[in-house]
């Protein structure tokens, strides 16, 4: 029998930048203390279904190659859009598929969903789960940052940069929509660093009328352009989510509210030209950036000396400055974390004289 440790990795939920750190770290570290690493393909999906699909990683996986520099994830990811059995067919799968695979832990690199679904499958299971966080829409709970945020933040302001130059030549308004889904941090932290004019998130109502206000003081100041930062969740002025697609359990997909707004604007208002910019997937794979390639090695090699000490069911955070962890329960308990608007970046914003909604 093999008396080496063990240890399964695997990324769930949208991929985002820095994931290949992530794992490149927890292979380095589990490496080093003689333990033996499976990275389990698309997801779950690569321990419940069979035959099992994953692979041995070496450090050579991760040192030989540009791999740890990348976005996307080596091992494939499995998207919440997807239909799954029951929760009680895929935990009795996931406790299988583990003890098949020979497994003595897994180290899930997921988001809120994502840590959801594992701990109900590990819940009166012996299967032992360490989660790291990432999502560009940085928000799951209780850590102040998810591997993935940062770069995303990085792809925005770049196009918002972009997005002034043409503006200014062609003297317009141009509107950029980023994800997010129902939280608002990209688009604020993108918005500040860019120095965007408006910036809308679902946290705060806005008007048509405000943004309209907005404009025409830039026009009245002189200044011949302008840049709105649209987050997809936000909703049209009556409350209605804008959505043209369903994913495969019929939940709503985001996105289009930047050519609604567009649209409204455009009919109320015309000393500038308005033109919508969906920015989209591109959002995901961003370089990774230093902070989240410091944040995926410090994640990774903190998830592997809680296995070591005997800990699990344990997720991962940053706080105050430090990677510390919690347990799994608390951050399922805690659900999503949303924009605080009470926040730092909400009252720079409002302070720099961007409209930023009805607050
Ligand atoms: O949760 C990450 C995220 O990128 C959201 O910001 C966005 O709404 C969603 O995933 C897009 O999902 P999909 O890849 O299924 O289109």
């Amino acid at each position: 029998m093999n008396s080496k440790k063990r240890l399964g990795i695997l990324t769930s939920g949208g991929d985002c930048a820095g994931l290949n750190a992530v794992i490149s770290s927890v292979v380095k570290t589990a490496t080093q203390k003689g333990w033996e690493v499976y990275g389990i393909h698309n997801g779950t999906d690569g321990i419940t279904n069979k035959p099992h699909s994953f692979e041995i990683l070496t450090v050579q996986n991760f040192s030989d190659t540009p791999w740890p520099r990348l976005s996307g994830s080596y091992l494939g990811s499995l998207n919440k859009g997807v239909k799954m059995e029951s929760l009680e067919e895929m935990t009795k799968k996931f406790a299988v598929g583990v003890k098949e695979l020979g497994l003595d832990a897994v180290i899930v690199v997921g988001g809120d969903g994502s840590m959801n679904i594992v701990s109900n499958y590990c819940k009166g299971s012996l299967v032992r789960v360490i989660g790291i966080p990432k999502t560009m829409d940085n928000d799951t709970p209780i850590t102040e940052f998810s591997v993935g945020f940062q770069s995303a933040v990085q792809v925005c302001v770049n196009a918002i940069d972009s997005l002034e130059l043409t503006a200014r030549s062609h003297s317009r308004a141009l509107i950029v929509e980023v994800m997010g889904r129902d939280a608002g941090h990209l688009a604020m932290h993108s918005a500040v660093a860019g120095q965007a004019d408006v910036c809308l998130v679902p946290e705060i109502p806005y008007t048509i009328d405000g943004v309209i206000n907005k404009l025409k003081a830039i026009k009245a100041s002189g200044r011949n352009h302008a840049v709105i930062v649209v987050s997809e969740g936000i909703k049209t002025e009556s409350g209605s989510l804008v959505s043209t697609k369903k994913n495969m359990v019929g939940e709503a997909v985001y996105g289009g509210i930047s050519q609604y707004l567009c649209n409204e604007i455009s009919s109320r208002y015309n000393e500038f030209q308005i033109r919508s910019n969906t920015l989209g997937h591109i959002q995901r794979s961003g370089v990774p950036s230093a902070f989240d390639r410091n944040l995926a090695y410090l994640y990774g090699a903190k998830a592997v000396e809680l296995l070591e000490k005997g800990e699990d069911n344990k997720m991962v955070i940053w706080k105050n400055g430090h990677v510390d962890s919690v347990d799994l329960a608390e951050v399922v308990r805690a659900g999503t974390t949303l924009l605080n608007v009470n926040s730092d970046y909400v009252k720079a914003a409002k302070e720099l004289g961007m409209y930023i909604g009805e607050i």
